[in-house]
C-alpha cells in the first residue's frame, strides 16, 4: 500500500476519474444553493440534486469533485479521534450514465491498483444491501465484487440501517455497497464484520447507486435516470491508511496542531485534556475559518447558520483558555488554516481579512462576558438542585452571558450536571413572546390605557428593588422583570428564602415610598453622570451612551426607559404575593397593587 498525504490522495483520486472519462468539478459552496433542507453542504450531493433529479449538468454526465462538507449533528463527540465537524468528500458521479458494474469495478481499481493506491485486497471488506420492502437484495453489487476477485467471506449483506442512503428523510435515495479496511485489530467477537462498531473493520468508502427518490409522505418511487453517488471522506480515509491515532494525526492537521502546540506552549500529547482541547481548537477553527471563508459566507449571530458558527467559535474559545492560549489568539490558528489549505480552496486567501475580522469581533464580544458567566456559573453550581440546571438558569446564561445552551450542557457535564432543556426552550419561548409582544405594544402606542397600570406597576418595581437592597443588602441586584396589567414579577440575585419579617419589612418600606406622594423624575444623563449619582440598574455596554435615569425622592434612582406613574402616591398599596426561588441563587418575588 502507498503512502499518501492527504494532498496526493485528493490529487490522485481526481485524476483516476478524469481518465475514466469525468469532469473535475469545483467544490460547491458550503452553505446550500439548492437545497433548502439542510443549514450547510452536509454530502457531496447536496450541491447535484437538481441533476441526480434529471436536470442536465452543464458538465456531463460523469463528474468527479472534493466537495467542502460541514456536519455539526456529532459536534459533542470531536475531540475524540474521528468525528470532525468540517471535511472533504471525495465524490465521482454518474448521472444516468454508468452503474453498478463501472462504479464497483473502478472503486476496486483505485483501492488496488498497483499505480493507484496499491491497498492489499484481503484487507478490504464490502457491504450490500439486504432487500426490504423499497428494493430488493443487492445480488447484483455482490457478484460484481466477486467478479472483481473479493472473496466472498468478505462481502455482508446488510439492512437499510447500514446499507441505504439518504440525505435526512426525504429525496434522492438508493441502496449503496460499502467498502472497509481491516485496521488488523483483533476480532472483538466470533461475529465481528463491518456492521460492528468496534474500530477493527473502519468504512474508507460508500458507493451509493441513487435511483429512487422518497417523498415527505414516505413514498418511495423510481427516478427517471440512475445515478451512481459515492462518498470517500479524505482525512478519515488517510487516516485509517496510514493507521494513524486519529485524523488529527495525519498531515491535513498538522501545521494546526503545531500553531496551537506554539500559542498555548504545550504539547498536544500532554494528557487527555490537552488532547481533547487541541482537537476541538483544530477541527472548529478549521470549520469556522472555511465558513468564515466562504463565498457565500456567514458571519456569527443568532439563528441558522450563523448560530453553528459562533458556537463553533465559542467553544474553540472555551478550550483556548483551558489550555492557555492567550486571548485573541485564534486569528493565529485560522492563519496557519488558510496557509495550509489556501492552495486547494483559494477562497480562503481571498477573503482572509474577513476571516480575521470576523473571528477576532466574536472572540472580542465572547471574553468581555465569558468570564463573568463561567464565575456566575462556578458560584451557582454546587446550588442546583437534583443536580439539573433549570431552564431559567440556562436561559440566563444564554441571554446575559451569551453561552450557546450545547455550552451550558457541555460545562453541566463536566460538573456531573444535566440541564433541563425544556426548561430552558420554554424559557426561551415565553421571551420571545415577550419580545414580539413589546414590539406589538409598542406600535400600538397609547391606545392601551393597561399602560396606566402597568406604568404604575412598573414604578413599584424600582421601589421594590430600593427595598430590597435596604432590607437583604446591596448583593440584590435585578435578575429579570415581568410586568403584565395584573402583577410585577420581580427576579433578583439572593441566595435564600426571605424571612416573613423581611417580606413584612419590604412592603414597608414599599408603602411608606408611596404614602410619601414623591414626584417620579426622569432626567438623561452619561453613564459615568448616573453612576457618579449613584443610579442602580443596567450599565452594560452603553459606556458613552445617554440614558435615563429615574429618580423617586430619596428613596429610588434607576437608569431604566420607563415609562412611570407621575407621582408614587398614584400607586396604592404593595402587597407581596409571593416569593419563591427562581433558579439557584435567584429569588422571585410576585406582587400586586391593590
Ligand atoms: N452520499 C454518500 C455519503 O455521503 C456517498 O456517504
Amino acid at each position: 500500500m502507498k503512502k499518501l498525504t492527504s494532498d496526493q490522495l485528493r490529487t490522485l483520486f481526481l485524476k483516476f476519474f478524469e481518465q475514466k472519462g469525468h469532469k473535475v468539478i469545483p467544490s460547491a459552496s458550503l452553505i446550500p444553493e439548492n437545497d433548502p433542507s439542510v443549514l450547510f453542504t452536509t454530502a457531496g450531493m447536496h450541491p447535484l440534486v437538481p441533476y441526480l433529479m434529471g436536470q442536465a449538468h452543464p458538465a456531463g454526465k460523469r463528474l468527479t469533485d472534493v466537495q467542502k462538507c460541514l456536519r455539526t449533528g456529532d459536534i459533542d463527540d470531536v475531540g475524540d479521534s474521528s468525528h470532525c465537524t468540517f471535511f472533504e468528500m471525495l465524490g465521482n458521479w454518474s448521472l444516468g450514465d454508468y452503474f453498478k458494474e463501472e462504479s464497483i469495478a473502478w472503486s476496486y481499481e483505485l483501492l488496488t491498483g498497483e499505480e493507484w493506491l496499491g491497498i492489499d485486497k484481503d484487507r478490504l471488506y464490502f457491504t450490500c444491501f439486504a432487500g426490504d420492502d423499497n428494493a430488493p437484495r443487492d445480488t447484483e453489487s455482490h457478484d460484481l465484487w466477486v467478479k472483481m476477485g473479493v472473496d466472498p467471506s468478505h462481502i455482508f449483506y446488510l439492512d437499510a440501517k447500514h446499507n441505504w442512503w439518504i440525505p435526512g428523510t426525504t429525496g434522492p435515495c438508493g441502496p449503496d455497497t460499502e467498502i472497509f479496511f481491516d485496521t488488523g485489530k483483533p476480532k472483538c467477537s466470533p461475529d465481528c464484520s463491518p456492521a460492528c462498531d468496534c474500530g477493527k473493520y473502519l468504512e474508507i468508502w460508500n458507493n451509493v447507486f441513487m435511483q429512487y427518490y422518497k417523498d415527505a409522505e414516505g413514498h418511495v418511487t423510481p427516478l427517471a435516470k440512475k445515478n451512481v453517488d459515492t462518498g470517500m471522506g479524505l482525512d478519515r480515509t488517510i487516516a485509517t491508511l496510514q493507521g494513524a491515532e486519529s485524523v488529527y494525526d495525519t498531515d491535513g492537521f498538522a501545521p494546526i496542531i503545531a500553531r496551537i502546540a506554539e500559542l498555548s506552549g504545550k504539547d498536544y500529547k500532554d494528557s487527555a485534556e490537552t488532547v481533547k482541547a487541541f482537537r476541538i481548537i483544530a477541527d472548529h477553527i478549521r470549520s469556522a475559518t472555511f465558513i468564515l471563508g466562504d463565498p457565500r459566507g456567514v458571519t456569527p449571530s443568532n439563528v441558522d447558520q450563523g448560530y453553528i458558527l459562533r458556537r463553533l467559535i465559542r467553544r474553540a474559545i472555551r478550550y483556548a483558555m483551558q489550555i492557555g492560549i492567550p486571548e485573541n489568539s485564534l486569528c493565529k490558528v485560522a492563519d496557519a488554516v488558510i496557509e495550509r489549505y489556501g492552495e486547494v480552496y483559494p477562497e480562503l486567501k481571498e477573503n482572509r481579512e474577513k476571516i480575521m475580522g470576523e473571528l477576532a469581533q466574536e472572540e472580542i464580544r465572547f471574553q468581555r462576558t465569558l468570564k463573568k458567566g463561567m464565575k456566575e456559573f462556578e458560584r451557582m453550581k454546587s446550588g442546583f438542585t437534583d443536580g439539573k440546571i433549570d431552564g431559567v438558569t440556562a436561559f440566563h446564561l444564554y441571554d446575559t452571558y451569551g453561552f450557546p445552551i450545547e455550552f451550558t450542557e457541555e460545562m453541566a457535564r463536566d460538573n456531573g450536571l444535566s440541564v433541563d432543556r425544556a426548561g430552558f426552550e420554554a424559557a426561551f419561548a415565553e421571551h420571545q413572546n415577550k419580545s414580539k409582544q413589546g414590539a406589538e405594544q409598542r406600535f400600538k402606542g397609547g391606545l392601551v390605557d393597561a399602560n396606566e397600570t402597568t406604568a404604575k406597576l412598573h414604578t413599584a418595581t424600582h421601589l421594590l428593588q430600593a427595598a430590597l437592597r435596604k432590607v437583604l443588602g446591596d448583593g440584590v441586584a435585578q435578575k429579570g422583570s415581568n410586568i403584565t396589567t395584573e402583577r410585577l414579577r420581580f427576579d433578583f440575585s439572593f441566595e435564600r428564602k426571605m424571612t416573613p419579617e423581611e417580606i413584612k419589612r419590604v412592603e414597608e418600606l414599599v408603602n411608606e415610598a408611596i404614602k410619601a406622594d414623591v414626584p417620579v423624575t426622569c432626567e438623561e444623563m452619561s453613564v459615568d453622570e448616573a453612576r457618579a449619582q449613584g443610579a442602580i440598574g443596567l450599565f452594560g455596554d452603553r459606556y458613552g451612551e445617554k440614558v435615563k435615569v429615574y429618580t423617586m425622592g430619596g428613596f429610588s434612582k434607576e437608569i431604566c426607559g420607563g415609562p412611570h406613574a407621575s407621582h408614587t402616591g398614584e400607586l396604592g398599596t404593595f402587597k407581596i404575593k409571593k416569593e419563591e426561588a427562581s433558579s439557584a441563587g435567584v429569588r422571585r418575588i410576585k406582587a400586586v397593587l391593590l
